[in-house]
């Protein structure tokens, strides 16, 4: 889950990359580095622990000539600690070659004791710089990059995406890839590699996705691509749908701030294009066919973190709309306990990056098991829509800040299209039963949009009297459940205080003993209107807690009167349909965990120990 830049074009490589690095920094930033060719064929490299600023700081104060190739990364560790040592780029025996790696490869051990026989020395504890050496070696037989690249990947094991140059091929980059992400930017007289576009979107929007087990050479003035055996392989362009502008802060305090205003956007443009005189028609499902989903006897989500609460919700309207039976499952678990699939079960992975390597794993498993497999996912060009039958992209745009906010709320819009799409094909559902609901999806940006204003201020104040709290507890019931672990999970990631979500009627059955005078807990409060509505009972677990002494916070419906005399706070959302309620509860949820990080002093776009695409299992 490292950054990766690669650039051939005119005198800018600095520029590029550390722009580039900027951009891809949400990917880890635990150190940076990059690897520069100058004009008179001299390669200089700087790395240093920390983030990216700590690099640029340096670069300032002791300057590297810039030039026209150049490689750089920006890390999230997992073989050796954050030191600069460890940072990439490595280098081969004669400091000629420079390398940089995201993902891990496996066998590295093996390879770094054969090295070690053969009289080589290593500067790191990383399990990269074994590749460097190999690749350096295999350069001075060929002088060929591209084919010493080759035959290195040929005995790697694990997932690693490569980038090298070497001082004698000034004006090429080689890329190779496994199970990790790897893009090309084509440009005018310059090309560039990124792990994902947003590494070069400054410098252009055309764009190709590389396959797996794929090599690519970048010049100036060529592209090409082949598998890890030479054989050439057939590419296709696509333009990068957003402009650099949109991963930029654009004036927010913080990217999550940024992201967190765009949950209307996100819902709205996901929508977009995919309704039909109030009727709700994917044709990114033709490649799977509504003859195969109308015989659909299983449905099993697969996503980790964010997405997977996405996925809990995506579960109730699903089973609601079509009656097909649906699970939701993480992808780690799914993929290591042998679930029984088939050709009549369609697997959901949902994943804002498209990379999330247990996701990616638990897609693979399913398609060699003959299920159908339909990702949902933000990224263009990403690997998991690759891998799978279809893709239904949310257009949430770029997200950058580590924990994820408008993609849930987009991811969540995309599985209710879904549900919609499943119980025309199906019958299950009318045409006016789906108009209703398609006007319920339809009327979620506006209402997301006035949470946001009228719970902001609010929420920032809450916060800022919480700096001190210990523990935070989540309760809700139905859907509103994965609204409360989502909310935990927030604040775990982000302000770092211990929060746990619960559903609510599971209240008495544990979490109760928690709970002492002055325990936060928020409740998330379904809609009394609603006559099948679990509020009474909510409001029943409320007493409860407050019997017992807890400080209760609820996100209820504006004008909910009976819940008034036992919350200390109540925070209100507009009217929605019982399932459409989380879109609403859920943004103050966003707002708060965002707040509390902020008036801690924390970062809330690079919490510790984070990454936000998670390219290692
Ligand atoms: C990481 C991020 C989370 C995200 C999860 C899944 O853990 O910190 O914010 O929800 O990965 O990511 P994906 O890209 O697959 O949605």
């Amino acid at each position: 889950m490292c950054g990766i830049v690669g650039y051939v074009g005119d005198s800018k490589s600095l520029e590029v990359l550390l722009g580039g690095l900027k951009r891809l920094e949400y990917r880890g930033y635990d150190s940076a580095g990059v690897a520069v060719l100058d004009a008179d064929g001299h390669m200089a490299t700087r790395k240093r622990a920390g983030k990216l600023q700590v690099l640029v700081d340096d670069l300032t104060d002791r300057p590297i000539a810039n030039g026209a190739t150049g490689i750089g990364h920006t890390r999230w560790a997992t073989h050796g600690g954050p030191t600069d040592r460890n940072a990439h780029p490595h280098l081969g025996d004669d400091g000629k070659l420079a390398l940089i790696h995201n993902g891990i490869i496996e066998n590295f051990s093996e390879l770094k004791q054969e090295l070690l026989d053969s009289g080589a020395t290593f500067t790191s504890e990383t399990d990269t710089e074994v590749a460097a050496l190999l690749v350096g070696r295999e350069y001075d037989e060929t002088h060929d990059l591209t084919e010493s690249l080759r035959r290195v990947v040929a005995r790697l094991k694990g997932a690693f995406t490569l980038l090298v140059m070497h001082e004698d091929q000034p004006g090429v980059v080689v890329g190779a890839r496994r199970n990790s992400p790897l893009v090309i930017g084509l440009g005018d007289g310059e090309n560039f590699l990124g792990s994902d576009v947003a590494a070069f979107v400054e410098f252009t929007r055309r764009a190709v996705a590389i396959g797996q087990d794929q090599i690519v050479t970048i010049r100036t003035d060529s592209v090409v691509v082949t598998d890890f055996d030479g054989n050439p392989v057939e590419t296709e362009e696509f333009e990068i749908a957003w402009d650099a502008s949109a991963s930029d802060k654009g004036g927010w305090s913080s990217f999550m701030a940024k992201e967190i205003s765009e949950e209307p956007e996100a819902v709205a443009n996901t929508l977009l294009g995919r309704v039909h005189d109030g009727i709700v028609t994917l044709k990114e499902l033709e490649p799977i066919g509504d003859d195969v989903l109308a015989g659909i006897d299983r449905i099993v989500l697969i996503a980790c973190g964010t997405a997977a609460y996405a996925g809990m919700l995506g579960k109730y309207a699903i089973e609601q709309w079509s009656r097909i039976p649906v699970d939701v499952e993480l992808s780690h678990e799914f993929r290591y306990r042998n679930p029984i699939i088939n050709e009549r079960t369609l697997v959901i992975s949902i994943s804002q990056s498209g990379e999330t390597m247990d996701t990616l794993m638990a897609v693979k498993y399913a398609m060699e098991h003959n299920a159908r497999v339909l990702s949902v996912c933000n990224t263009q060009g990403a690997t998991i829509p690759r891998e799978s039958h279809a893709v239904v992209y949310t257009h949430a745009g770029p997200e950058v800040a580590v924990a994820s906010t408008k993609a849930f709320v987009a991811q969540v819009t995309a599985l209710y299209l879904i549900g919609l799409h499943l119980a025309r094909v199906r019958e299950t559902l009318t045409d006016a039963e789906i108009r209703a609901n398609v006007a319920e999806l339809q009327a979620v940006p506006d209402k997301i949009a006035e949470v946001l204003r009228v719970s902001q201020a609010e929420i920032g104040q809450l916060a800022h009297w919480m700096t001190d709290t210990q523990s935070v507890l989540f309760l809700g019931r139905n859907v509103g459940y994965p609204v409360a672990l989502e909310g935990a999970l927030k604040l775990k990631e982000l302000a770092y205080i211990h929060a746990e979500g619960f559903a609510a009627g599971e209240l008495k059955h544990g979490p109760i003993a928690l709970i002492e005078p002055g325990q936060v807990v928020i409740v998330v409060v379904p809609s009394p209107r609603d006559p099948d509505s679990l509020h009474p009972k909510v409001v029943s677990n409320i007493q409860e807690i407050r019997a017992r002494g807890a400080r209760v916070i609820a996100i209820a419906e504006k004008g909910d009167a009976s819940v008034l005399p036992f919350a200390d706070e109540v925070i209100p959302i507009p009217l929605a349909g019982h399932l459409f309620e989380p879109f609403l509860a859920v943004v103050p949820l966003h707002i708060f965990g965002m707040e509390l990080a902020s008036a801690k002093g924390l970062d809330v776009d690079q919490p510790r120990n984070l990454a936000k695409s998670v390219t290692v299992e």
